[in-house]
C-alpha cells in the first residue's frame, strides 16, 4: 500500500481541507504515515497571510531536495493558500516539487497524483474560483468526536492587509439542508462537537439567499439531535446581529465563545485597515454579549505595527485590551503581503517599534489571560476531555465550553467524555481541575 505524508500550516480552514485530502486518498488506496524515510507522496497544505508563514514553508520544503534525489519515485505536492498566491513560482524556487494545486483544486487531486506518476512532469493546476465545495468531499477526521464544518468559503471584505480575499476567492455559502444533513451524518458517525467555520460566519447566506441567514442556520444546528456542542468562527465585529448573542444566550448546545478580532484599538488605523468599526462601537458590543451570555469568553486578534501606527495609536490599542479583558488574543506583527492595498502604503513601522509594541502588547495580555483564568477558581465547569497532553502532570487535557484548557487527573478511558469538574488552579495558558466526585 503506498503511504502519503501530509504536513498542515495555518487555519482551521486549513486543517479541514487536509482532512478532506486525507479522505480522498484513502479511497485512492494511499494510508498516511508520519515517517519522511518511507512515505511515497510528500504533501504540504500552505498558508500565506504573513510572510513568516511563507518562509516556513519554503525553509521545510527546500530541505527535500535531497531527499528526492535519493528517491526518485518521491512525489511531493504543495497545496492551499501560499500554492493559491505563487503558482508556478513554487516549481521555481523548488524545482524538486512535482504537483502544485491550489485552494479550489482540492478535489483534483488524485488524478493529478496519477497524471504525474505516468507523464513524470511537473504540474501546476490554480483554479480563480470553482463552483464545487472542498466541503462536500469525503473527510477523514483526525478526531472521533470533532468536526469542522464549513460552512461558506472565500472573504468579500478585503480588509487592506490580508491576502484571504485573494487565496480563498469570492464568499459562498453552501445551502442550509445541506450542512444540517452534513450534521446529522457526523452525529450519526460518533460526533459531539462541531465547528462551523467561516472567514465571516455573520455573513453565511448572503450570496445565496440575498440576506444573512446565520441566525437560522445556529439555530437549525443546535437543535441537531445528539450534538453536545456548536462552536463557530469567525465573527467579524461589524456584523455580528443581536439575534446571534440571544441564539448562543438561550442555546445550552452552543458555546458561549465568541472569537472577534479586533486588529487595532485605534479607530484611525482601523480605518486605514479598511474595518468599519470603531474601538468604542467594539468596546459597546462585548458589553451587550457579556451582559446576555453567562460566562461567556471572548478571544481577539490584534495586529501591531500596521503602516502609519503611532505610539498614540498603539497606546489606544492597549486601552481597548485593557477594558476588554479578553480571555485570549492573538497577536501579530504586520507583514506586508502582496496584492494587498496596505502593501502599498508608506509610514510602514521599523521592526524594532513593532518588537517592542508587540512585547509591551503581550505583556497587557497575558496579565489578562491569567485574571480570566484566575476568575475560573473554585468555580464547578463542564468540560470536555479531548486527549492525553504530553508535559502536564495531570495528563489529562479538557476543554471548557467557553474554550479554556483544563488539566486534569484520570486515565485513558474518559478521552472523549463530558465531566464536570472544579477547577483548584490557574495559571496564564490553563487550568488545573479536579473531577467532581473523584479523590
Ligand atoms: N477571517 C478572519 C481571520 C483571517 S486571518 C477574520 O477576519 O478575523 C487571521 C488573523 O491573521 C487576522 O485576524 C489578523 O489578525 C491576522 N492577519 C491577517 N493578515 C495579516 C497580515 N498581513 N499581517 C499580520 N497579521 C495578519
Ligand atoms: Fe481577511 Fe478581513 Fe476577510 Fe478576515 S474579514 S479574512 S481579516 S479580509
Ligand atoms: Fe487560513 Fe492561512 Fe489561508 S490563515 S485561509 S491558511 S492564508
Amino acid at each position: 500500500m503506498k503511504t502519503f505524508l501530509l504536513k498542515t500550516f495555518g487555519c482551521q480552514m486549513n486543517k479541514d481541507d487536509s482532512e478532506r485530502i486525507t479522505g480522498l486518498l484513502r479511497l485512492e488506496g494511499y494510508s498516511p504515515c508520519e515517517d519522511e524515510s518511507v512515505a511515497d507522496l510528500f504533501i504540504y497544505n500552505t498558508c500565506c497571510v504573513r510572510e513568516s508563514a511563507d518562509r516556513r514553508f519554503y525553509g521545510q520544503a527546500a530541505a527535500l531536495k535531497q531527499l528526492k534525489e535519493e528517491r526518485p519515485a518521491l512525489l511531493i505536492a504543495v497545496g492551499g493558500c501560499l500554492a493559491q498566491m505563487d503558482g508556478d513560482i513554487v516549481l521555481k524556487k523548488l524545482p524538486h516539487v512535482d504537483i502544485v494545486f491550489g485552494t479550489h483544486n482540492v478535489g483534483e487531486l488524485p488524478n493529478l497524483i496519477k497524471e504525474v506518476e505516468n507523464e513524470r512532469q511537473s504540474r501546476c493546476e490554480i483554479k480563480t474560483s470553482s463552483s464545487d465545495f472542498t466541503g462536500d468531499l469525503p473527510a477523514e477526521r483526525k478526531s472521533r468526536w470533532h468536526a469542522w464544518l464549513p460552512i461558506m468559503v472565500g472573504c468579500d471584505n478585503f480588509c487592506t492587509y490580508c491576502i484571504v480575499p485573494a487565496v480563498r476567492g469570492r464568499e459562498k455559502s453552501r445551502p442550509k439542508e445541506i450542512l444540517i444533513n452534513a450534521c446529522r451524518a457526523l452525529v450519526d458517525d460518533g460526533v459531539e462537537e462541531i465547528t462551523l467555520l467561516g472567514q465571516n460566519v455573520n455573513s453565511y447566506g448572503r450570496d445565496l439567499y440575498g440576506e444573512t441567514k446565520f441566525a437560522e442556520l445556529l439555530t437549525e444546528v443546535a437543535s441537531v439531535k445528539g450534538l453536545k456542542r456548536v462552536r463557530f468562527t469567525t465573527s467579524h465585529p461589524k456584523d455580528l446581529e443581536e439575534k446571534i448573542i440571544d441564539i448562543v444566550a438561550s442555546e445550552k448546545s452552543i458555546c458561549s465563545h465568541f472569537h472577534l478580532p479586533l486588529q487595532s484599538g485605534s479607530d484611525s488605523i482601523l480605518k486605514l485597515m479598511g474595518r468599519r468599526y470603531s474601538a468604542a462601537s467594539y468596546l459597546r458590543l462585548l458589553e451587550r454579549i457579556r451582559s446576555k451570555v453567562d460566562d461567556v469568553s471572548i478571544t481577539t486578534d490584534i495586529i501591531v505595527g500596521f503602516p502609519n501606527e503611532t505610539e498614540e495609536d498603539f497606546l489606544a490599542t492597549l486601552d481597548v485590551v485593557k477594558t476588554a479583558k479578553f480571555d485570549q488574543a492573538f497577536t501579530f506583527k504586520y507583514s506586508a503581503r502582496p496584492g494587498t492595498a496596505a502593501a502599498h502604503f508608506e509610514n510602514k513601522i521599523s521592526d524594532e517599534v513593532v518588537k517592542d509594541r508587540f512585547d509591551r502588547l503581550l505583556e497587557a495580555q497575558n496579565l489578562n489571560s491569567y485574571e480570566s483564568n484566575k476568575r475560573m477558581l473554585g468555580k464547578i465547569v463542564r468540560v470536555f476531555i479531548e486527549g492525553m497532553s504530553k508535559k502536564n502532570v495531570h495528563p489529562l487535557a479538557a476543554r471548557t465550553d467557553s474554550n479554556k484548557l483544563v488539566h486534569l487527573d484520570g486515565g485513558r478511558d474518559l478521552i472523549g467524555k463530558t465531566v464536570d469538574v472544579r477547577i483548584n488552579e490557574a495559571f496564564t495558558w490553563f487550568l488545573i481541575g479536579e473531577r467532581k466526585g473523584a479523590k
